[in-house]
Protein backbone atom coordinates (compact mmCIF):
# COMPACT_ATOMS: atom_id res chain seq x y z
CA UNK A 1 0.00 0.00 0.00
CA UNK A 2 1.19 3.20 -0.93
CA UNK A 3 2.29 5.30 1.71
CA UNK A 4 0.28 8.77 2.46
CA UNK A 5 2.10 12.12 2.28
CA UNK A 6 -1.28 13.47 3.01
CA UNK A 7 -4.86 12.41 3.96
CA UNK A 8 -6.70 12.28 1.19
CA UNK A 9 -10.23 12.98 1.12
CA UNK A 10 -13.36 10.91 0.26
CA UNK A 11 -15.71 13.51 2.09
CA UNK A 12 -18.25 15.58 -0.47
CA UNK A 13 -16.55 18.63 -0.08
CA UNK A 14 -14.29 19.91 0.14
CA UNK A 15 -12.91 16.90 -2.59
CA UNK A 16 -9.17 15.98 -3.06
CA UNK A 17 -7.60 18.30 -5.84
CA UNK A 18 -4.99 17.69 -7.63
CA UNK A 19 -1.40 19.06 -7.37
CA UNK A 20 -1.28 21.20 -10.81
CA UNK A 21 -5.20 22.82 -9.81
CA UNK A 22 -4.00 23.67 -6.32
CA UNK A 23 -0.70 25.25 -7.85
CA UNK A 24 -2.53 27.24 -10.36
CA UNK A 25 -3.74 29.01 -7.15
CA UNK A 26 -0.12 30.32 -6.79
CA UNK A 27 -0.04 32.55 -10.01
CA UNK A 28 0.81 35.89 -9.79
CA UNK A 29 -2.29 38.01 -8.49
CA UNK A 30 -3.60 40.07 -11.16
CA UNK A 31 -6.64 42.98 -9.98
CA UNK A 32 -9.59 42.53 -10.99
CA UNK A 33 -9.99 45.60 -13.10
CA UNK A 34 -7.03 44.79 -15.35
CA UNK A 35 -7.07 43.62 -19.32
CA UNK A 36 -5.07 39.91 -17.91
CA UNK A 37 -8.51 38.93 -15.45
CA UNK A 38 -11.02 40.65 -17.75
CA UNK A 39 -9.11 37.78 -20.26
CA UNK A 40 -8.69 35.24 -17.42
CA UNK A 41 -12.79 35.52 -16.43
CA UNK A 42 -13.93 35.45 -20.11
CA UNK A 43 -12.29 32.30 -20.39
CA UNK A 44 -13.85 30.89 -17.59
CA UNK A 45 -17.07 32.15 -18.28
CA UNK A 46 -16.75 29.99 -21.50
CA UNK A 47 -15.78 27.02 -20.45
CA UNK A 48 -18.26 27.47 -17.64
CA UNK A 49 -21.38 27.59 -19.81
CA UNK A 50 -20.34 24.35 -21.71
CA UNK A 51 -20.27 22.78 -18.11
CA UNK A 52 -23.81 23.96 -17.23
CA UNK A 53 -24.63 23.43 -20.95
CA UNK A 54 -26.11 26.74 -21.19
CA UNK A 55 -26.12 30.01 -23.44
CA UNK A 56 -26.54 32.04 -20.82
CA UNK A 57 -24.64 33.77 -18.36
CA UNK A 58 -23.19 31.90 -15.13
CA UNK A 59 -22.04 33.99 -12.25
CA UNK A 60 -19.42 32.95 -10.56
CA UNK A 61 -17.51 34.99 -7.76
CA UNK A 62 -16.58 35.12 -3.94
CA UNK A 63 -18.54 33.12 -1.49
CA UNK A 64 -19.87 28.95 -1.98
CA UNK A 65 -23.50 27.78 -3.38
CA UNK A 66 -25.45 29.10 -0.77
CA UNK A 67 -24.90 32.74 -1.27
CA UNK A 68 -26.57 31.74 -4.89
CA UNK A 69 -29.38 29.87 -2.84
CA UNK A 70 -29.93 33.51 -1.54
CA UNK A 71 -29.32 35.15 -4.45
CA UNK A 72 -32.44 32.84 -6.72
CA UNK A 73 -34.48 33.76 -3.64
CA UNK A 74 -34.09 37.36 -4.05
CA UNK A 75 -34.21 38.00 -7.52
CA UNK A 76 -36.22 35.72 -8.80
CA UNK A 77 -39.34 35.28 -6.16
CA UNK A 78 -41.59 38.44 -5.54
CA UNK A 79 -44.02 38.96 -2.44
CA UNK A 80 -46.65 37.71 -1.43
CA UNK A 81 -45.97 34.95 -4.49
CA UNK A 82 -44.96 32.06 -3.06
CA UNK A 83 -41.77 29.73 -3.90
CA UNK A 84 -42.58 25.76 -3.20
CA UNK A 85 -39.56 24.43 -1.96
CA UNK A 86 -38.82 20.25 -1.99
CA UNK A 87 -37.70 18.90 0.86
CA UNK A 88 -36.44 15.24 1.25
CA UNK A 89 -32.57 15.64 3.27
CA UNK A 90 -30.37 18.65 5.07
CA UNK A 91 -29.65 21.24 1.84
CA UNK A 92 -33.35 20.90 0.59
CA UNK A 93 -34.62 21.69 3.90
CA UNK A 94 -31.56 24.43 4.64
CA UNK A 95 -32.58 25.90 1.18
CA UNK A 96 -36.36 26.56 2.19
CA UNK A 97 -35.42 28.04 5.95
CA UNK A 98 -32.81 30.42 3.74
CA UNK A 99 -35.72 31.37 2.05
CA UNK A 100 -37.33 32.10 4.85
CA UNK A 101 -34.71 34.11 6.54
CA UNK A 102 -35.25 36.24 3.29
CA UNK A 103 -39.25 37.04 3.96
CA UNK A 104 -40.21 35.08 1.31
CA UNK A 105 -43.23 32.98 1.11
CA UNK A 106 -42.53 29.33 1.57
CA UNK A 107 -43.94 26.14 0.84
CA UNK A 108 -43.00 23.00 1.61
CA UNK A 109 -43.61 19.62 0.22
CA UNK A 110 -41.84 17.29 2.57
CA UNK A 111 -40.57 13.75 2.24
CA UNK A 112 -38.67 11.34 4.73
CA UNK A 113 -35.08 11.81 4.43
CA UNK A 114 -33.68 9.55 1.52
CA UNK A 115 -37.36 9.21 0.38
CA UNK A 116 -37.96 10.49 -3.18
CA UNK A 117 -40.51 13.11 -4.00
CA UNK A 118 -42.34 12.04 -7.23
CA UNK A 119 -43.38 14.39 -10.07
CA UNK A 120 -46.99 13.66 -9.55
CA UNK A 121 -46.57 15.09 -5.88
CA UNK A 122 -45.47 18.55 -7.74
CA UNK A 123 -48.02 18.48 -10.52
CA UNK A 124 -50.47 18.14 -7.55
CA UNK A 125 -49.29 21.56 -6.03
CA UNK A 126 -48.56 23.31 -9.41
CA UNK A 127 -52.07 22.71 -10.29
CA UNK A 128 -53.68 24.51 -6.66
CA UNK A 129 -51.74 28.01 -7.46
CA UNK A 130 -49.58 30.36 -8.36
CA UNK A 131 -46.16 29.46 -7.53
CA UNK A 132 -43.54 31.95 -8.23
CA UNK A 133 -40.66 29.81 -7.88
CA UNK A 134 -40.15 25.35 -7.72
CA UNK A 135 -36.75 25.18 -5.85
CA UNK A 136 -34.97 21.51 -5.30
CA UNK A 137 -31.54 19.95 -4.73
CA UNK A 138 -30.78 17.67 -7.57
CA UNK A 139 -28.01 15.67 -5.87
CA UNK A 140 -29.03 15.53 -2.06
CA UNK A 141 -25.56 14.95 -0.21
CA UNK A 142 -26.40 14.12 2.95
CA UNK A 143 -28.78 10.83 1.70
CA UNK A 144 -26.94 9.93 -1.34
CA UNK A 145 -29.97 10.38 -3.38
CA UNK A 146 -30.27 11.63 -6.95
CA UNK A 147 -33.49 13.33 -7.04
CA UNK A 148 -35.46 12.92 -10.61
CA UNK A 149 -34.88 16.58 -11.65
CA UNK A 150 -35.38 15.95 -15.33
CA UNK A 151 -38.87 14.75 -14.42
CA UNK A 152 -39.75 17.51 -12.15
CA UNK A 153 -38.57 19.77 -14.81
CA UNK A 154 -41.02 18.64 -17.30
CA UNK A 155 -43.85 19.42 -14.80
CA UNK A 156 -42.63 23.11 -13.94
CA UNK A 157 -41.78 23.96 -17.64
CA UNK A 158 -45.84 23.89 -18.06
CA UNK A 159 -46.04 26.83 -16.11
CA UNK A 160 -44.52 29.35 -18.04
CA UNK A 161 -44.58 31.92 -14.95
CA UNK A 162 -43.08 29.61 -12.59
CA UNK A 163 -39.25 29.51 -12.01
CA UNK A 164 -37.10 26.40 -11.38
CA UNK A 165 -34.46 26.69 -9.24
CA UNK A 166 -31.94 23.73 -8.98
CA UNK A 167 -28.91 22.79 -6.61
CA UNK A 168 -26.22 20.99 -8.75
CA UNK A 169 -23.63 21.59 -5.95
CA UNK A 170 -22.77 17.83 -5.86
CA UNK A 171 -23.81 16.95 -8.89
CA UNK A 172 -22.59 19.09 -11.92
CA UNK A 173 -19.75 17.21 -13.66
CA UNK A 174 -20.56 14.08 -11.79
CA UNK A 175 -23.95 13.99 -13.04
CA UNK A 176 -25.66 14.95 -16.51
CA UNK A 177 -26.78 18.39 -15.90
CA UNK A 178 -28.62 19.81 -18.58
CA UNK A 179 -29.49 23.92 -17.48
CA UNK A 180 -31.16 25.00 -20.83
CA UNK A 181 -33.16 21.61 -22.09
CA UNK A 182 -34.64 21.60 -18.76
CA UNK A 183 -35.19 24.63 -18.11
CA UNK A 184 -33.67 25.26 -15.18
CA UNK A 185 -33.68 29.18 -14.33
CA UNK A 186 -31.10 29.29 -11.58
CA UNK A 187 -28.66 26.80 -11.50
CA UNK A 188 -26.64 26.63 -8.24
CA UNK A 189 -23.11 24.74 -8.16
CA UNK A 190 -20.29 24.94 -5.81
CA UNK A 191 -16.68 24.35 -7.31
CA UNK A 192 -15.47 22.14 -4.21
CA UNK A 193 -17.43 19.05 -5.50
CA UNK A 194 -17.43 16.90 -8.12
CA UNK A 195 -15.84 19.98 -10.53
CA UNK A 196 -12.87 19.25 -8.27
CA UNK A 197 -11.79 22.74 -7.42
CA UNK A 198 -10.48 23.80 -3.73
CA UNK A 199 -13.82 26.26 -1.95
CA UNK A 200 -14.07 29.70 -2.55
CA UNK A 201 -16.22 30.44 -5.03
CA UNK A 202 -20.46 30.16 -5.76
CA UNK A 203 -21.73 29.39 -9.36
CA UNK A 204 -25.26 29.96 -10.68
CA UNK A 205 -26.33 30.15 -14.59
CA UNK A 206 -29.16 32.52 -14.22
CA UNK A 207 -31.79 32.76 -17.20
CA UNK A 208 -32.96 36.00 -18.99
CA UNK A 209 -36.27 36.15 -17.20
CA UNK A 210 -35.16 35.95 -13.93
CA UNK A 211 -33.43 38.96 -14.62
CA UNK A 212 -36.71 40.78 -16.22
CA UNK A 213 -38.29 39.75 -12.92
CA UNK A 214 -35.20 41.03 -10.74
CA UNK A 215 -36.43 44.50 -12.00
CA UNK A 216 -39.80 44.26 -10.71
CA UNK A 217 -38.45 43.32 -6.86
CA UNK A 218 -36.67 46.33 -4.93
CA UNK A 219 -34.68 44.87 -2.06
CA UNK A 220 -32.35 42.24 -3.87
CA UNK A 221 -29.91 42.47 -1.77
CA UNK A 222 -26.48 43.90 -2.65
CA UNK A 223 -24.03 41.31 -3.02
CA UNK A 224 -25.93 39.13 -5.22
CA UNK A 225 -27.85 41.11 -6.71
CA UNK A 226 -28.50 39.70 -10.18
CA UNK A 227 -28.79 42.93 -12.07
CA UNK A 228 -25.15 44.68 -10.22
CA UNK A 229 -23.28 41.13 -11.29
CA UNK A 230 -25.06 41.56 -14.72
CA UNK A 231 -23.66 45.09 -15.10
CA UNK A 232 -20.11 43.69 -14.30
CA UNK A 233 -20.31 40.36 -16.13
CA UNK A 234 -20.54 42.33 -19.09
CA UNK A 235 -17.32 43.85 -18.68
CA UNK A 236 -15.91 40.13 -17.57
CA UNK A 237 -15.71 41.05 -14.19
CA UNK A 238 -17.98 41.08 -10.67
CA UNK A 239 -18.73 43.84 -8.42
CA UNK A 240 -17.11 43.51 -5.29
CA UNK A 241 -13.06 41.45 -5.47
CA UNK A 242 -13.40 37.98 -7.08
CA UNK A 243 -11.23 34.96 -5.51
CA UNK A 244 -8.40 35.58 -8.52
CA UNK A 245 -6.09 32.74 -7.34
CA UNK A 246 -9.41 30.56 -7.85
CA UNK A 247 -10.04 31.79 -11.23
CA UNK A 248 -7.02 30.47 -12.42
CA UNK A 249 -7.23 26.95 -10.83
CA UNK A 250 -11.19 27.09 -12.60
CA UNK A 251 -10.03 27.96 -15.87
CA UNK A 252 -7.12 25.24 -15.37
CA UNK A 253 -9.52 22.70 -13.95
CA UNK A 254 -12.38 23.37 -16.38
CA UNK A 255 -10.08 23.16 -19.43
CA UNK A 256 -8.89 19.65 -18.13
CA UNK A 257 -13.14 18.60 -17.50
CA UNK A 258 -14.05 19.57 -21.18
CA UNK A 259 -10.76 18.10 -22.79
CA UNK A 260 -11.26 14.32 -20.66
CA UNK A 261 -15.13 14.83 -21.77
CA UNK A 262 -17.93 15.53 -19.83
CA UNK A 263 -19.43 12.05 -20.79
CA UNK A 264 -16.38 10.21 -19.67
CA UNK A 265 -16.53 12.29 -16.39
CA UNK A 266 -19.91 11.32 -15.95
CA UNK A 267 -19.57 8.36 -16.80
CA UNK A 268 -16.41 7.36 -14.42
CA UNK A 269 -18.76 8.59 -11.77
CA UNK A 270 -21.47 6.18 -12.09
CA UNK A 271 -18.93 3.57 -11.63
CA UNK A 272 -17.51 4.35 -8.49
CA UNK A 273 -20.99 5.03 -7.35
CA UNK A 274 -21.47 1.49 -8.59
CA UNK A 275 -18.69 0.07 -7.18
CA UNK A 276 -18.81 1.70 -3.61
CA UNK A 277 -22.96 0.03 -3.56
CA UNK A 278 -21.79 -3.01 -4.62
CA UNK A 279 -18.74 -3.49 -2.08
CA UNK A 280 -21.42 -1.93 1.23
CA UNK A 281 -23.40 -4.42 0.38
CA UNK A 282 -21.19 -7.18 -0.08
CA UNK A 283 -19.96 -6.10 3.16
CA UNK A 284 -23.69 -6.55 4.77
CA UNK A 285 -24.21 -2.96 4.86
CA UNK A 286 -27.60 -1.46 3.20
CA UNK A 287 -27.50 2.10 1.33
CA UNK A 288 -29.68 5.02 2.79
CA UNK A 289 -30.97 6.23 -0.29
CA UNK A 290 -34.23 5.20 -2.01
CA UNK A 291 -33.31 2.87 -5.01
CA UNK A 292 -33.00 3.74 -7.37
CA UNK A 293 -32.21 6.74 -7.11
CA UNK A 294 -28.74 6.71 -5.72
CA UNK A 295 -26.39 9.26 -6.12
CA UNK A 296 -23.33 9.21 -8.54
CA UNK A 297 -20.78 11.44 -6.56
CA UNK A 298 -21.11 10.27 -3.20
CA UNK A 299 -22.45 6.70 -1.12
CA UNK A 300 -24.52 6.83 2.18
CA UNK A 301 -24.26 3.48 3.67
CA UNK A 302 -26.51 2.53 6.67
CA UNK A 303 -24.47 1.49 9.45
CA UNK A 304 -27.55 0.80 12.13
CA UNK A 305 -28.86 -1.43 11.02
CA UNK A 306 -26.41 -3.26 9.85
CA UNK A 307 -22.73 -3.86 11.18
CA UNK A 308 -22.57 -1.09 13.50
CA UNK A 309 -18.85 -0.21 13.48
CA UNK A 310 -17.82 2.26 15.51
CA UNK A 311 -17.08 5.32 13.17
CA UNK A 312 -14.76 6.75 15.64
CA UNK A 313 -12.26 3.95 15.69
CA UNK A 314 -13.04 3.48 11.89
CA UNK A 315 -12.04 7.26 10.95
CA UNK A 316 -8.46 6.95 13.26
CA UNK A 317 -7.83 3.85 11.74
CA UNK A 318 -8.13 5.25 8.13
CA UNK A 319 -6.47 8.30 8.85
CA UNK A 320 -3.85 6.57 10.09
CA UNK A 321 -3.74 5.13 6.13
CA UNK A 322 -4.15 8.47 4.56
CA UNK A 323 -7.51 8.30 3.77
CA UNK A 324 -11.05 10.26 5.58
CA UNK A 325 -14.38 9.37 4.23
CA UNK A 326 -17.61 11.26 6.12
CA UNK A 327 -19.81 10.47 8.76
CA UNK A 328 -23.44 11.00 8.48
CA UNK A 329 -25.03 14.23 8.43
CA UNK A 330 -26.99 15.92 10.85
CA UNK A 331 -29.92 13.16 11.77
CA UNK A 332 -28.07 10.52 9.79
CA UNK A 333 -25.05 10.73 12.23
CA UNK A 334 -25.22 7.72 14.02
CA UNK A 335 -26.99 5.45 11.63
CA UNK A 336 -24.86 6.32 8.35
CA UNK A 337 -21.28 6.98 7.01
CA UNK A 338 -20.86 8.24 3.69
CA UNK A 339 -18.16 7.89 1.09
CA UNK A 340 -17.64 10.45 -1.61
CA UNK A 341 -16.35 9.86 -4.91
CA UNK A 342 -16.40 12.76 -6.64
CA UNK A 343 -14.04 15.14 -8.68
CA UNK A 344 -10.87 13.43 -10.03
CA UNK A 345 -11.16 10.87 -7.89
CA UNK A 346 -9.68 7.33 -9.24
CA UNK A 347 -10.70 3.48 -9.28
CA UNK A 348 -7.56 3.21 -7.47
CA UNK A 349 -7.86 4.92 -4.67
CA UNK A 350 -11.35 4.23 -4.11
CA UNK A 351 -10.65 0.73 -3.60
CA UNK A 352 -7.29 1.45 -1.38
CA UNK A 353 -9.95 2.90 0.85
CA UNK A 354 -12.50 0.17 0.88
CA UNK A 355 -10.31 -2.33 1.38
CA UNK A 356 -8.95 -0.53 4.22
CA UNK A 357 -12.26 -0.46 5.82
CA UNK A 358 -12.94 -4.20 5.00
CA UNK A 359 -9.82 -4.60 6.80
CA UNK A 360 -11.09 -2.99 9.93
CA UNK A 361 -14.18 -4.83 10.05
CA UNK A 362 -12.40 -8.09 9.41
CA UNK A 363 -9.92 -7.35 12.63
CA UNK A 364 -12.83 -6.44 14.64
CA UNK A 365 -14.92 -9.35 14.03
C1 LIG B 1 -26.43 19.74 -2.08
C2 LIG B 1 -25.74 20.88 -1.42
N1 LIG B 1 -26.26 22.11 -1.55
C3 LIG B 1 -25.67 23.17 -0.97
C4 LIG B 1 -24.54 23.03 -0.21
C5 LIG B 1 -23.92 24.22 0.39
O1 LIG B 1 -22.89 24.58 -0.47
P1 LIG B 1 -21.75 25.57 0.01
O2 LIG B 1 -21.13 24.95 1.22
O3 LIG B 1 -20.82 25.63 -1.19
O4 LIG B 1 -22.40 26.86 0.30
C6 LIG B 1 -23.97 21.78 -0.05
C7 LIG B 1 -22.77 21.60 0.78
O5 LIG B 1 -22.31 20.52 1.04
C8 LIG B 1 -24.58 20.68 -0.68
O6 LIG B 1 -24.06 19.46 -0.57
Amino acid sequence: MSKPDHVRLFIPGPVEVSKDILEAQTEWLVGHRSQEFFDLFASVQAKLRKIYKTRHRVYATAGSGTNFWEGAVLNGVRNPHPILHLDNGIFGERWSKVSRANGKKVEVIKADFGKVIRPEQVAEKLKEKHYDAVAMVYNETSTGMLNPAPEIAEIVRGYPDTFFFVDVVSAICGAPVETDAWGIDVCVASPQKAIGLPPGMGMAAVSDRVLERAKEIEYRGWAYDFLQLESWMVKNSTPATPPVPMFFAADKALGQILEQGLDARVARHAELAQMTRDWAVAQGFGLFAEAPYFSPTVTVIENEPGPGIQYGELDAFLRAHGFVIANGYGPMKQRTFRIAHMGDEQHKYLQEVLDLIAEFMKGKK
